[in-house]
C-alpha cells in the first residue's frame, strides 16, 4: 500500500502485515510521565467533545482519554459544536459502524471551515485500518491527527505536535507496545466501573477484523487488577465489569508469573464489592476450574455471555471458532449442572460466506436448545483483509437480512418466555438511575435484566429487593419489597 513518503511531523500509518505478527510476553510499566510537565497547563480553558463508538473497551478507552486530557487542564464539554477539540473513538467491527462515522467526519468540514482553531482526532479501531487511513488522507485532510489503540498513551505529545502542525499528524503502531499501568481515568459512572484485565486477541476468528486492531493478547497482572477492584470497592463502586476479547484466555501469556482467569476470579471474589462481571468469554477456552469458581456465586453473578456465532459445523469450522456445536451444548449443560439459574445470552452471526438454508436452521434449532435470554445478532459484514472477505459464495444482503428477521423473531419469543419466569420473584436489583418511563427508576438485576420500578431517588446507586409484576419481552416492572435505607 503506497502511502508515499512525508516529513516534518508524525508519520506512522498501520500495517497488517505487523499486526498480524505475535511476539513474546508484553512488559508492564508502571509510570504516568505519558504527560509531559509542559504540556500540564495546555488545556486550561479550553474543552473536549469525544464520541465513542463499538464496545465496552472503547469506551474504557474514552474514560482514559478523558483521564489524559483532564490532566492537560481540558474541561469536557456535551456541545460538540463549541469544543476545542473533537474525538471520534471509532469501531471497525462491521461496515454499518464504519460509513457512520465517516458521515460525521464529513460533517465536521463545515465546522472546521467556520472554526479552523478546533483540533480533529480520529482514533479508535478504524484507526488501525490501512484503507480507513488512505482514505482519511485522501477525502478528509480537515481531520488534524490520526492514532492508533497501541498510541493512546501518546495522545498528550500527539495533540501538542497537532497543534503546530501544518500537515496531518499520524501516529498508529500496528504492533502492541507495552501494558502502560497508572494512566490517569476518569469514569463516567460512579457506581459502575470497567476494569480491563487484557488487550487484544489471538484467536482470529476468520470474520473478525479485532486481532489486527488491538494486537496481540496482553494480560495485566493479577496484582495490578486485585488493586485496582479494591480501590474501586474503596471509592464504593457497586459493579466491576472485568473487560477483555476473550477473559478466558487471561493469564496464559504471563510467562513469569502463569495464572489463569479462574484464578483471578477466585481472588477478586474475596474483594467486598457486591457484583462481578465479565465480558466476553470464548466458549473455547472455558473449563471446569472457571465453572467452579463461578458456582460459588457470591459477588460472581450468574450470568454469562457466551458468543457461539452458528449452531451449524461446518460454519463454525470455517469461522475458525475451534468448537463444534456438540461440544457448545455440553459446555452449556456443564456450566447449567453447576449454576442451574445461570442467564445465557449470547452473539450470532448470520449470512457468513457460504451459509445454506439449512445451516441457518441449524443455528434456529440451536438457540432454542440453549434457551438464551438474550443475544446480539448481526448481518455477516466484510472486513477486508481478513480471510472470510475472500471466501467464496457471499449471501446477497436481502437473505441475510430475512435470515436475521426470522432469527430475531425466535430470540423475542424466548427473551419473552424466560422473563415471564420471573412473574412474582424477588430479584436483587442494583439502581441505576431514572428509568425511561416517568416517575420510575431503573436497575439491573444480578442476571443483567432491566428493571423499572417506583422509589424514591436517594435510591439511586443502592442495592433492593424489587417483586417482578409486570415482565415484559425486553425488560421487567417490579415494585420494591423494602424501602431503602
Ligand atoms: N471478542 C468477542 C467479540 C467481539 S466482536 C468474542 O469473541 O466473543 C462482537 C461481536 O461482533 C462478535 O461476537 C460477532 O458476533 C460480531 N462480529 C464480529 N465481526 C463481525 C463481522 N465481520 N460481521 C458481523 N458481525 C461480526
Ligand atoms: Fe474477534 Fe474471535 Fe477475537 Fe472475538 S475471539 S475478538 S470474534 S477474533
Ligand atoms: Fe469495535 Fe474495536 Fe470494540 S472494532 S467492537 S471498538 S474492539
Amino acid at each position: 500500500m503506497g502511502f508515499g513518503e512525508r516529513s516534518g511531523v508524525t508519520f506512522v500509518p498501520p500495517s497488517y502485515a505487523s499486526a498480524k505478527r505475535r511476539g513474546k510476553q508484553s512488559t508492564h510499566v508502571y509510570d504516568a510521565s505519558v504527560i509531559p510537565d509542559h504540556v500540564r497547563s495546555f488545556g486550561v480553558g479550553r474543552t473536549y467533545f469525544i464520541q465513542t463508538y463499538g464496545c465496552q473497551m472503547n469506551e474504557h478507552d474514552t474514560e482514559v482519554m478523558q483521564g489524559l486530557f483532564e490532566a492537560m487542564g481540558y474541561e469536557a464539554t456535551d456541545d460538540r459544536a463549541q469544543a476545542d477539540v473533537i474525538v471520534f473513538n471509532t469501531c471497525a467491527i462491521r461496515e454499518h459502524a464504519e460509513d457512520k462515522v465517516f458521515g460525521e467526519i464529513g460533517h465536521m468540514r463545515q465546522l472546521k471551515r467556520e472554526r479552523p482553531d478546533v483540533v480533529l482526532i480520529v482514533c479508535g479501531c478504524m484507526a488501525q485500518e490501512e484503507g480507513v487511513v488512505q482514505r482519511l488522507l485522501t477525502k478528509h485532510p480537515h481531520v488534524d491527527l490520526i492514532f492508533g489503540t497501541h498510541n493512546i498513551h501518546r495522545l498528550p505529545a500527539l495533540l501538542e505536535e497537532a497543534y503546530f502542525a501544518k500537515e496531518m499528524v499520524v501516529e498508529v503502531w500496528s504492533k502492541e507496545g507495552d501494558i502502560i499501568e497508572h494512566m490517569p481515568i476518569r469514569r463516567n459512572d460512579a457506581h459502575k466501573a470497567w476494569v480491563n484485565i487484557m488487550y487484544g486477541c489471538d484467536k482470529f476468528c476468520t470474520y473478525c477484523i479485532v486481532p489486527y486492531t488491538r494486537g496481540k493478547e496482553r494480560s495485566r497482572l493479577p496484582e495490578d487488577i486485585v488493586e485496582e477492584v479494591r480501590t474501586l470497592a474503596r471509592q464504593g463502586v457497586q459493579e466491576v465489569t472485568l473487560l477483555g476479547q476473550n477473559v478466558n484466555a487471561y493469564g496464559k501469556d504471563l510467562v513469569d508469573h502463569p495464572s489463569s482467569f479462574a484464578e483471578l476470579l477466585r481472588m477478586l471474589s474475596f474483594i467486598g464489592i457486591p457484583r462481578i462481571r465479565f465480558t466476553t468469554s470464548h466458549p473455547k477456552d472455558f473449563d471446569d476450574a472457571l465453572i467452579a469458581v463461578l458456582a460459588r456465586r457470591g459477588n460472581l453473578v450468574e450470568h454469562i455471555h457466551l458468543p457461539v456465532q452458528s449452531g451449524s459445523d461446518d460454519i463454525l469450522k470455517r469461522m475458525s471458532r475451534k468448537y463444534t456445536r456438540g461440544q457448545y451444548l455440553d459446555l452449556v449443560a456443564a456450566i447449567r449442572r453447576a449454576i442451574p439459574d445461570v442467564v445465557l445470552t449470547t452473539d450470532i452471526i448470520v449470512g457468513f460466506p457460504g451459509e445454506t438454508e439449512e445451516q441457518f436452521q441449524d443455528t434456529l434449532s440451536l438457540v432454542r436448545a440453549v434457551g438464551f435470554d438474550s443475544a446480539f445478532t448481526f448481518a455477516y459484514s466484510p472486513r477486508e483483509g481478513t480471510p472470510a472477505a475472500s471466501m467464496e459464495d457471499h449471501v446477497p444482503e436481502q437473505i441475510k437480512k430475512d435470515r436475521l428477521t426470522r432469527l430475531n423473531a425466535v430470540m423475542t419469543e424466548l427473551s419473552k418466555k424466560s422473563n415471564d419466569q420471573l412473574l412474582g420473584s424477588i430479584v436483587e436489583v442494583f439502581v441505576e438511575g431514572k428509568s425511561k418511563i416517568e416517575g420510575m427508576l431503573s436497575g439491573r438485576t444480578r442476571t443483567n435484566k432491566l428493571v423499572h420500578f417506583q422509589a424514591p431517588e436517594h435510591c439511586i446507586g443502592r442495592m433492593m429487593h424489587v417483586r417482578i409484576t409486570e415482565p415484559m419481552t425486553w425488560f421487567l416492572k417490579g415494585e420494591i419489597v423494602h424501602e431503602c435505607a
